[in-house]
């Protein structure tokens, strides 16, 4: 258990390189196994998940190891085609092994993910990607179970974009003959990236970034080098917290592009910001104005891990502002705990209206997920007096360093383990 203990009414004031961003790498792990080669990967955060995956591969047969923001990866000698449920309790998104184990081995065994916080985490789009491809699936004793003689090629229709169905689509196909073509594929930056990694793996792919990815065949590299992209949902996190805190802070390393829909709602409300290259600046000089709808959808539309972070930064602005998440169905669990330091905020199924307050207080508050977590952490550096959030390890899962990040600009801000 950690306990952030905030004193707020610190203005944020300095930069910040934005750290490599965990959605990004865990798809690039699990890819890595598809064929036996050499992989090297650079600009890694230090996360729960990322070492969650580490020992995924190391349970696989396969070398993984850390040396800073380095991590090698060894697959030559995978052995195992087997992830039991003490792995992938420990992150939900284990299920993106399941195309990559099935691609090298031909068949795969995983333990089913289960619910999370978020609500239901069905994994029937994933299944289905893998019918397509020709693998035999069932699933028995909450076991995933998928074998093929050999993966076809053909149409893999994905009835919503799904993020990790379409990098499990993605990697399998690679591994099967003749050309997949993937519909209604997801478009995130993440899925881009993954493209740019299966291509330096040897893999001859394109349409990432469209709603059509078109893999036409694979010619293996023995060794791979890769640099992860920054990631978009600490930028903008660090954005709200600027927002929630009032300052002038500026990100760099990170690709504007891709906090586009978050920095457009600040903007609306009336932070101020400038974008340069790979770099992007926010001043929050006066108070925020509401009066938005954030309604959180598939990219490029707002992202639903940005939806907590943009509540944190609305509960003092001016005015209403109305959050409506289509993503996710328990995705408001911050709500309560924001409460709990004076805002104002109504939850009626998919929607939460929040009416801006003058002021928050501080006040002791539980982590109930990830990017929940880091809205309590930011909406207590815009309250009065300490805010003390109590997090069973939500918050490392994708943040490194956060209150290092934070104090660097001024916040203060302590971890006790
Ligand atoms: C990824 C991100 C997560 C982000 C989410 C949506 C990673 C590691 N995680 O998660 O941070 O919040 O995208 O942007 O990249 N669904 C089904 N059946 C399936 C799969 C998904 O119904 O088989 C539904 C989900 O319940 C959800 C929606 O599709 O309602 C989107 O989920 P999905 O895009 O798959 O999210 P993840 O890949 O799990």
């Amino acid at each position: 258990m950690s306990i952030w203990r905030v004193q707020g009414g610190y203005p944020l004031d300095g930069s910040l390189t934005i750290q490599g961003a965990k959605n990004a790498v865990l798809p690039i792990l699990a890819a890595a196994i598809l064929t036996g080669c050499e992989t090297e990967l650079t600009n890694v955060p230090a996360l729960r998940d990322v070492e969650a995956s580490l020992d995924i591969l190391r349970h696989l047969g396969c070398g993984g190891s850390r040396s800073g923001d380095v991590v090698s990866v060894d697959s030559r000698g995978l052995t195992g085609w087997c992830i039991p449920r003490e792995l992938t309790g420990r992150m939900r998104s284990s299920i993106v092994f399941l195309g990559a184990i099935l691609g090298r081995c031909g068949q795969v065994r995983i333990a089913m993910p289960g619910g999370c916080e978020l609500g239901p985490r069905p994994v029937d789009l994933h299944l289905a990607a893998m019918k397509a491809l020709g693998a035999d699936v069932r699933v028995e004793d909450g076991q995933i179970v998928c074998t093929a003689d050999g993966l076809t090629g053909g149409p893999v229709h994905l009835e919503l974009p799904s993020v990790g169905a379409t990098e499990n689509a993605m990697i399998a196909a690679c591994a099967a003959k003749g050309r997949t073509v993937i519909t209604n594929a997801a478009r995130e930056p993440e899925i881009v990236e993954l493209q740019g990694f299966l291509r330096v793996l040897g893999a001859d792919i394109d349409g990432a970034g469209t709603p059509m990815i078109t893999v036409r065949g694979f010619s293996p590299n023995a060794h791979v080098g890769w640099r992860i992209m920054p990631d978009r949902i600490v930028a903008a996190t660090m954005l709200c917290a600027c927002a929630c805190a009032g300052g002038d802070v500026e990100l760099r390393g990170l690709d504007p592009a891709h906090t586009g829909s978050v920095a457009e709602e600040l903007a609306a409300m009336g932070a101020r910001l400038e974008t340069g290259i790979r770099r992007l600046r926010i001043r929050c000089e006066d108070r925020l104005r509401g009066g938005r709808t954030v309604i959180t959808e598939p990219y490029p539309g707002f992202p639903t891990d940005a939806q907590p972070l943009m509540m944190a930064a609305s509960l003092k602005a001016e005015g209403r502002t109305v959050f409506v998440e289509n993503i996710f169905s328990d995705r408001y669990r911050q709500a309560a705990e924001l409460s709990r330091l004076g805002a104002s905020i109504r939850v009626t199924g998919r929607t939460a209206v929040v009416t801006g307050v003058d002021r928050l207080h501080g006040a002791a508050v539980t982590a109930e997920d990830l990017r929940g977590g880091a809205s309590l952490i930011i909406a207590g550096l815009g309250a009065e007096g300490e805010t003390v959030v109590s997090d069973t390890g939500h918050v490392a899962r994708g943040y490194e360093g956060f209150d290092r990040a934070l104090e660097a600009l001024g916040a203060n801000i302590e971890i006790i383990d």
